[in-house]
Order: structure tokens, then C-alpha cells, then sequence
């Protein structure tokens, strides 16, 4: 039985890792955020009620887990605190009983969403797409040792040190750029009212990880994008700058590597990408155009239009073979219903060769041809199915197939947004 449970997209984001983390946080007694910012967008479906989650775990909607935001999350602290006050307005208690948010985490500053948008509009037709919600100049401070830390937003000496140390270069490049110039009293006086409503949730959140995992309770690590958005192992340079694949959840969490621990990954029964990079299975024609319609592929943070295509199984290896997922969730497969066949990636022509396991380098090779194979499609509609008896046979065989082409279990398999339009087939916990 694992006591760890790590949720990993393995496409490009927006599997619906949202969903799957709500679901199984009814088991955990903790919720770990490991990376990411404000650049994720988690839509639940509770009740009928959407709530977009952006950087609080989707575990909150769970009265009985408690909730951490890891020291490696790059945290927004005016967006943070209004979605806290959303889900206060909308009944969902946040407060120090329910989440805890590293005193280590590095805070996205207004210069770094200036940065991540000038930049961008730079790049022309080589951007790279990003959300500009400052994540890549955050990350670039962290790891260039330069940045400002959340308990640093309680310390009127220590952040105005770190600020005066920073803010002429960043004001030179903003200015380089095109961009106006930011004053450092209008950065430090907003930032320290910020700190002083974040204070009682900061703690060192590794202790809190250990502790849990010490007592033997079900924790779970939530991860934002997906594999091929991860900055080393992703489709380089268009990813994200954060490590999102499922190994990195305990190292930058702050705890070592737990004794018994399972990886779920999550896919869509098809695949969809925001922003720009490789994307060998796209389908720009009316088959992509009938996803993003019948699937509501617009993104939940920007409302930008998903690209949309075919699962792509070579993807999903490589994605496996870096996650080490011991179980697949495989998500809108209801989006599905309606085609006469599926579509269905099964393997990749490069160079004349023909490969079952994706490389990174391979994503942008010119000379990849995706082998595309039709798979018996299903007319009746899936919503709200709750056991695989009660699909159409083709939609069974395609959940089948999918398992045992890629000889990874389907644990879960959803029917619909809600919670409750879910196909547990085993519970990954047991
Ligand atoms: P950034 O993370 O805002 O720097 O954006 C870098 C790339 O990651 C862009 O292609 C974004 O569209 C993509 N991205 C970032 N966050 C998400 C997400 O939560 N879902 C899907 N794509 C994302």
C-alpha cells in the first residue's frame, strides 16, 4: 500500500490532474504542491460549481487534508490571496488550519510578469507562448541566487536589501526591452502588506511533508504542466522553467524519497497543447477543431484556444519511462463519443526508422511522421459513467487497448467534469 501518491500530467498539461486530485484527496491527509505558479490553471468541477485553482492545491476542497504550498512554487502573493479570498466567498475554508506555504518560496514580483511579457513579445515568431504570469524570470532569480523569498515579505530591511540590490538591473533590462522603469518604494510598501496576510501560513513545509510521511498517512504530491513541459526533460526550449516531472516531487518538497510510493499519470484520451514548440500528433484540420469545440479546449488560466490531436503513444512512453508511473488516468474519454473512428498514434517514422519510445530531440525532428491508426469509434454519449460495463463496447476495447499497448494499468477513467463522472477501476491508494 503506497503512502505516497504523486499526480503527474504526462502531456503538455491540462490532463485534468485537477480532477484526479481532488478525487483522491479524500484519502490523504496531506496535499503537496511541488512547483509551478500561478501559470497552472486546475478547474474542479464541485457540485456544479467550476472553481479554477491556480496555485492553492486542489486538495482544499477537501475539508480533511491539509494543504502545502512546497518551497519550490514560485508564489504570486496578490493573486494567491484573492483566490484564497474566492474560495472563502465560495465556502471553502483557507486558513492556517487547512494550508501551510513555505517560508523558502520564491515570490513572482511585478518586474518578472513585466519581463516574462517584454521578453516574449522580443522572441516575434520565436515566443515561446508562456502564460506571462512572471514564471521563467522567477525561476531565473531562484536559480541565479538572486531572488526574493516569502518570509522576506515579513522583514522591512531584509526585503528592501534585497530589492535595492536588484531592482537597478532589472529596471536597466525592463527599460532595454521597451518597458517602463518600476520604483522600489511602490514594490516594497504593496509587497510587505502582502507578507503580513501571508505570515501565519508560513512555516518550513518539508517538516510538515516529513511528518506525515513519517506517521505512515497518505500524503499526495500535486504537479502543474505536464512531463513535456518540464524545463530538462520537456520539448526544449518551449516548456516551462519548473522540474515537473513525478521524482522531483520529493526534492523539492524538502523530504527524502518515501518507502512505498506510487506515480499516477494523467492523460487526455487524446492530446492538446497551449502555446508554441512541437506537437507531432497536431491535427489543424476539422477533426482538431471537433476536440476543442466538443472538449472546451480553451485554457482555464489565458482562455487561449488548445491545440488539439491524436494520443500519441511514443509520447506517453518516454513520458512513463521519466515519471516511473506505476498507473494511468486517462481523462474526457466522453469527449470521445460521437466519432466513427479514433484516431491513435501508435508509433513514430523518423529518419526512415520507426520508433515505439519518443526522445526529447525527436519532438522537432523534420522528419517525423506520426503512424496514425484508426480505432473503432462509439456513438452513445458517456456522461456520468461510473463502471466500464456501462460504456459501449468500442469505448471499453479503446481503454483496453491503450493498457495494454502501453502495459501500464488504467486505475481511473473519467466520464465527465465532476466528480462523480469517474470509472474507478482500482483505487490507487489500495
Ligand atoms: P510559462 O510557464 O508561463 O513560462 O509558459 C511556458 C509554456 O508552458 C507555455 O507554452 C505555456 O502555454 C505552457 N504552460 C504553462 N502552464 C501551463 C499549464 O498549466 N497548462 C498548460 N500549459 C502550460
Amino acid at each position: 500500500m503506497p503512502n505516497s501518491l504523486t499526480i503527474v500530467g504526462i502531456q503538455w498539461g491540462d490532463e485534468g490532474k485537477g480532477k484526479v486530485t481532488d478525487l483522491l484527496a479524500r484519502d490523504a491527509s496531506l496535499v503537496v504542491r511541488y512547483q509551478g505558479g500561478a501559470n497552472a490553471g486546475h478547474t474542479v468541477v464541485v457540485e456544479g460549481r467550476k472553481v479554477v485553482l491556480h496555485q492553492v492545491p486542489s486538495g482544499i476542497l477537501n475539508p480533511s487534508a491539509f494543504c502545502v504550498i512546497g518551497p519550490a512554487v514560485v508564489v504570486d502573493p496578490e493573486t494567491l490571496l484573492a483566490e484564497m479570498d474566492e474560495l472563502g466567498h465560495a465556502g471553502v475554508a483557507v486558513n492556517p488550519d487547512h494550508l501551510a506555504i513555505s517560508r523558502q518560496a520564491t515570490v513572482v514580483l511585478p518586474y518578472h510578469k513585466r519581463l516574462d511579457t517584454l521578453r516574449e513579445a522580443a522572441r516575434g515568431a520565436g515566443r515561446i507562448g508562456t502564460t506571462g504570469r512572471g514564471i521563467g524570470p522567477a525561476y531565473e532569480d531562484l536559480f541565479g541566487r538572486t531572488g526574493v523569498r516569502l518570509a522576506e515579505l515579513c522583514d522591512e530591511d531584509r526585503l528592501a536589501a534585497r530589492i535595492d540590490a536588484q531592482l537597478p538591473e532589472r529596471n536597466a533590462v525592463l527599460k532595454f526591452l521597451g518597458g517602463e522603469a518600476l520604483d522600489r518604494d511602490s514594490l516594497i510598501q504593496p509587497a510587505l502588506l502582502l507578507g503580513e496576510r501571508l505570515r501565519p501560513f508560513l512555516c518550513d513545509t518539508g517538516n510538515v511533508v516529513a511528518k506525515h510521511l513519517s506517521a505512515g498517512h497518505n500524503v499526495l504530491f500535486e504537479s502543474a504542466q505536464g512531463t513535456l513541459l518540464d524545463v530538462l526533460h520537456g520539448t526544449w526550449p518551449f516548456v516551462t522553467s519548473s522540474l515537473t516531472v513525478a521524482p522531483a516531487a520529493f526534492a523539492l518538497s524538502g523530504v527524502g524519497i518515501p518507502l512505498r510510493g506510487g506515480v499516477l499519470g494523467v492523460t487526455k484520451a487524446y492530446t492538446t497543447r497551449v502555446g508554441s514548440g512541437p506537437f507531432p500528433t497536431e491535427d489543424t484540420g476539422e477533426y482538431g477543431e471537433w476536440l476543442r469545440q466538443k472538449g472546451g479546449e480553451f485554457g482555464s488560466t489565458t482562455g487561449r484556444p488548445r491545440r488539439c490531436g491524436h494520443l500519441d503513444l511514443p509520447a506517453l512512453r518516454y513520458a512513463h519511462r521519466v515519471n516511473g508511473t506505476s498507473a494511468l488516468a486517462l481523462m474526457k474519454m466522453d469527449v470521445l463519443s460521437g466519432l466513427s473512428s479514433v484516431k491513435v498514434c501508435t508509433a513514430w517514422r523518423v529518419g526512415g526508422r520507426t520508433i515505439d519510445v519518443a526522445t526529447p530531440d525527436m519532438f522537432a525532428d523534420p522528419t517525423l511522421v506520426p503512424v496514425i491508426e484508426e480505432w473503432p469509434g462509439w456513438a452513445a454519449p458517456l456522461d456520468g459513467a461510473t463502471s466500464m460495463e456501462s460504456l459501449p463496447r468500442e469505448a471499453q476495447e479503446y481503454v483496453q487497448r491503450i493498457e495494454s499497448t502501453l502495459g501500464i494499468p488504467i486505475e481511473l477513467v473519467s466520464t465527465g467534469s465532476g466528480r462523480e463522472s469517474t470509472i474507478l477501476r482500482r483505487n490507487p491508494w489500495a
